[in-house]
């Protein structure tokens, strides 16, 4: 215990006001008695000063809350919110202290422009269907010019109400919409009692189609049976009837319900509105990751409404409470037990918004308790980031950590190697200033060797070019000779022994590298000479290239803190994400490795994350990699890192020049120009070799059913969710079909054992009874094989025959995997096929662009004003028994298709086909 602490004690001094992040529990909205409380909005501290933008706030969830309360027949509306306000802004004494309240848990971000979307708000959504996102990013710019907003996006509190229904109740976009990095959903259809239809949500939303590139009549592409890519649907903007959805085009005057399955629905909401009705046909990303329910199905499985919760009530007022919160610098303190530990911060002045450091083994039998002081803490607002350093720990310091939005890590002290405590304490103390929004540290390296007398360790980490100032090297050992060390500079300048900045303290040595260290390769060798073995723990970090350049970022999360042993193989729920990003855009291409510790003995396991869209992992390339995790072994507490590098040399990051218009979440817009997306606008540029390291968090398996887990198999295949139709030939009479292969067991393992791909006629039994419908058999198949499925997360492709074609002849597909012990997943999402005869076009489409006004450069970052925080000393105290010892450091500066014979071409201005007949 003393040399633990002594340890934690070093690295506090050495490593105060650096490191990257770790995992973010987002703060807890809260629902009871209709009245959502706990809303937490925050203004990012780069942000100018602007009081308009605070009295915006106030106005536009005001409207969120009536048009909320509304959309959900009277069963939800906003009451309580808090408004964050950045410490670079005035202090005014009306502002209450932040509590737990940061900029990085906030549910409304307002920041700087994410230049894939502009102004556009959107959600960020990892999770899949019914898991709520993670932050809706508003900009100052949307927030302030209310003009503007209007025109674009529709009335402020519609476009709220679109954005709750993905930040909240995890739906997704109705619309179909272009993404330039492979996550798009199409524009329109072919029904098999319809004909082609727009993508649309309800069916009774009326409107015209129209090519807004060439400005002409769209025209059917022959290769797809579709209209071309760049045709759109134009909506009546008055007169339209139709009043759902809010998911599709919340701007529409009618529309002010979120699509609804049926009747069953609403015991309580009164009757279901025919002009609302859920269009489950349409291929869009609600259909195709909810499984073909509509909005109210999901909302209803959410503990919101679940079993009838928070049924209609009548309200006199929908008008939210405002609170005022202002940052501050946070306090950390590290105590070593629950007892006596609010003394400490509370000494230090008020204690809200500190952060604790809570370590426990479980061996602590003084009163007060983890249960009783929950209560105090959680109403003194104060973060708790708790270490468990033995598996016999209280499981409640996990949920402790969840509750005050803090982060826990574990540290089993079993393995030798094992750099979890440095992990946990630098990320907890150093993550600071992504709490807050502001400029973070980068962790390169953390790594602990045991090595001999005389023996070498040589390790190499590369530097990328948008990173390295403030570079260091920490070496510390426990105790005896210092080790030799040098650090060898990409141009191969050694520096040792000697250099001035090679500096030797007590246990440790540290190598500041001054300037901005050079990009690439850098090496570093160590030598012991100590006469025994000495264990060293190595940590590399560094900032940006400029304050002002964005390094790369990963942050790292599993899905939940506690999984039920007994029921795994029903819902082996757990998926492990990272997000490397750069700014806000993300990074794809690079090699994302998490490590999960694993009880009884510490086994580590090696999982590949993946950005590709399929299993676990919701958007293809957004820069998110997810996996599921599925190696169980036994009960106890699994703690999980991740390694991000750029070893295959695919890494690039995603680069906008001008102004993209709208990519995937962000909330449609109301400008028709808006619609064509500038494709040219993204770009993706290779990257340098680069590296980090990043917490994901602890998790625990319980209940554990004696006899121990059974490992047999742990799941069917993974549901399909982007089976598409690539290619049709009415000649050939084929149909091509691509989709992602999923795994053995859900995501991973091996290949699969058989594809069951289904066709049919008619789309409603195709989708209410798989079993029943037609088997592709191998006769038909042409190119692929369905009998022998290809690895987890590779593209299938099959090119298969269909038995008719003709006029009114569409074709409907799904398909299900199977396991080699005959489990089978999920049926897939449904693609259909236009077998009509489209005669090829005869000259090429007219090419006139829509000219294209000049638009503000979406590049250019509002610049982090330097903010100096030398003053504002990180008091360390450290608890051990009855001693309290402070360690005090000071701050270092943070800067933070011819047109086509009659019938077929579709007529600019001409309505659409007519909305589906009622039911
Ligand atoms: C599709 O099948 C359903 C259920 O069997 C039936 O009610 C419907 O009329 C069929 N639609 C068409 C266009 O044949
Ligand atoms: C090589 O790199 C070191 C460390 O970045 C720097 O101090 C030195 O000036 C460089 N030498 C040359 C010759 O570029
Ligand atoms: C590391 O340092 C030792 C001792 O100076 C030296 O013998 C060895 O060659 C060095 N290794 C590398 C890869 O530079
Ligand atoms: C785990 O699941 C079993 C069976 O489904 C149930 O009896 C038990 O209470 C659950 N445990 C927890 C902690 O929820
Ligand atoms: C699953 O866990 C076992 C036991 O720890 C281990 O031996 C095996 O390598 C793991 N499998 C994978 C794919 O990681
Ligand atoms: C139809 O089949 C022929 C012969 O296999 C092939 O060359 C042609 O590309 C196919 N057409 C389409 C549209 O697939
Ligand atoms: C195709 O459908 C249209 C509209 O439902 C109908 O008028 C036409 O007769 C159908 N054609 C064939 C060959 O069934």
């Amino acid at each position: 215990m003393a040399s633990l602490t002594l340890r934690l004690a070093v690295l506090a001094c050495v490593f105060i006001c650096r490191t990257d992040v770790a995992l973010t529990a987002q703060n807890v909205i809260q629902l009871q008695n209709n009245e959502y409380t706990d809303v937490l909005i925050a203004i990012n501290r780069n942000i100018p000063e602007d009081q308009q933008i605070v009295d915006r706030l106030k106005e536009i969830f005001t409207e969120a809350s009536e048009a909320l309360y509304i959309a959900t027949r009277s069963r939800a509306y906003i009451k309580q919110v808090k408004i964050l306000i950045p410490n670079t802004w005035t202090r005014q004494p009306q502002y209450l202290p932040p509590g737990t309240a940061t900029f990085d848990r906030a549910n409304v971000r307002v920041d700087v422009q994410n230049p894939l979307y502009g102004d556009g708000p959107y959600v960020q959504q990892t999770g899949g269907c019914g898991v709520g996102g993670e932050y809706l990013h508003l900009t100052p710019r949307y927030v302030v010019d209310r003009p503007y907003g209007e025109s674009n996006w529709g009335p402020y509190g519609k476009l709220v109400t679109h954005e709750w229904g993905h930040l909240r109740w995890g739906l997704f976009d109705e619309y179909g919409f272009d993404d330039p990095l492979g996550g798009s959903y199409p524009h329109f259809y072919v029904s098999t009692s319809m004909g082609i239809q727009p993508v649309r949500c309800s069916a009774y939303t009326a409107g015209s189609y129209q090519n807004p590139v060439t400005q002409s009549r769209c025209q059917v592409d022959p290769a797809t049976g579709l209209p071309e890519a760049d045709c759109r649907f134009i909506p009546n903007p008055n007169g339209n009837r139709a009043t759902g959805s809010y998911m599709f085009m919340q701007f529409l005057p009618q529309v002010e319900e979120f699509c609804h399955g049926g009747q069953h629905l609403f015991s309580q909401g009164g009757q279901p509105n025919p002009l609302s009705s859920h269009n489950r046909e349409a291929p869009n990303k609600q259909n195709a990751l909810c499984n073909g329910q509509s909005a109210w199905d999901v909302m209803n499985k959410h503990q919101d409404f679940a079993n009838g919760a928070n049924p209609p009530r009548e309200v006199v007022s929908t008008v939210p409470d405002f609170v005022l919160l202002q940052e501050k610098e946070p306090m950390m303190v590290l105590v070593l037990d629950t007892s006596g530990s609010m003394r400490v911060l509370e000494a230090q002045g008020d204690p809200s918004g500190g952060i604790l450091f809570l370590m426990s083994d479980g061996q602590e039998n003084e009163l007060p308790d983890i249960a009783t002081v929950t209560p105090q803490v959680l109403a003194k607002g104060i973060i708790i980031d708790t270490l468990a350093y033995k598996r016999s720990a209280d499981p409640q310091i996990e949920s402790l950590a969840l509750l005050t939005g803090g982060k826990s890590y574990f540290y089993s002290g079993e393995q030798g190697d094992s750099t979890a405590l440095n992990d946990a304490f630098t990320a907890s103390v150093l993550s600071r200033d992504d709490r807050t929004g502001g400029e973070a540290t980068i962790q390169l390296v953390s790594e602990t060797k045991t090595l001999n007398t005389g023996e070498n360790y040589y390790n190499e980490l590369y530097i990328e070019k948008s990173e390295g100032r403030n570079a260091i090297f920490t070496f510390m050992w426990n105790g005896g000779v210092p080790p030799l060390i040098e650090i060898i500079a990409p141009n191969g300048t050694v520096i040792g022994q000697g250099d001035p900045s090679y500096h030797v303290m007590s246990d440790t040595i540290q190598v500041n590298v001054p300037g901005v260290a050079q990009p690439g390769k850098w090496s570093y060798n160590i030598t012991i000479v100590d006469y025994y073995y000495q264990q060293v723990d190595i940590l590399a970090s560094c900032k940006g290239a400029t304050p002002d350049s964005q390094p790369i970022k990963v942050t790292a999360q599993v899905s939940t803190i506690s999984l039920n042993g007994s029921s795994l193989s029903e819902s082996p729920a757990l998926s492990i994400r990272a997000s490397v990003t750069k700014g806000y855009l993300p990074v794809t291409g690079a090699t994302v490795t998490a490590f999960i510790e694993k009880p009884p003995s510490e086994d580590v396991d090696e999982l590949l994350l993946l950005d590709n869209g399929a299993g676990a992992d919701v958007t293809k390339n957004d820069g998110v990699y997810s996996r599921h995790f599925l190696n169980f072994t036994a009960g106890g507490r699994y703690s999980v890192s991740v390694k991000v590098n750029n070893e295959q040399g695919e890494a690039a990051s995603i680069v906008v020049t001008g102004t993209a218009r709208r990519g995937h979440s962000a909330a449609l817009s109301k400008d028709a120009e808006a619609f064509a997306l500038d494709k040219n606008a993204v770009h993706s540029e290779p990257l340098d070799q680069f590296q980090r390291m990043a917490p994901g968090g602890v998790f625990e398996l319980t209940d554990v059913p004696i006899g121990g887990l059974s490992r047999l198999d742990l799941g069917p295949p993974s549901r399909v969710n982007d089976l598409k139709v690539i290619r049709v030939s009415h000649d050939n009479l084929t149909v091509a079909l691509s989709w992602t292969a999923v795994g053995d067991d859900l995501d991973q393992g091996g290949p699969a054992a058989l594809t069951d791909l289904r066709f049919g006629r008619n789309f409603t039994e195709l989708a209410d009874d798989f079993e029943a419908s037609s088997v592709v058999d191998d006769s038909q198949v042409l190119l692929g094989d369905l009998t022998s499925p290809s690895p987890p997360g590779t593209l299938e492709t099959v090119v298969i025959r269909v038995p008719e074609r003709g006029e009114n002849v569409t074709f409907v597909f799904a398909l299900r995997v199977c396991d080699t012990v005959g489990n089978c997943g999920q049926p897939s999402n449904i693609a259909a096929a236009n077998l009509e005869y489209i005669p090829e076009p005869t000259t090429p489409p007219p090419t006139t662009p829509l000219s294209q006004p000049n638009k503000p450069n979406s590049n250019t970052l509002i610049i982090a004003v330097s903010v100096s925080c030398g003053v504002v000393a990180a008091v360390v105290a450290i608890l051990a028994v009855l001693s309290v010892k402070h360690c005090c450091c000071k701050r270092k500066k943070r800067v933070s298709v011819t047109p086509v014979p009659d019938g077929i071409a579709l007529e600019s201005g001409q309505p659409p086909n007519q909305p589906l007949p009622k039911a």
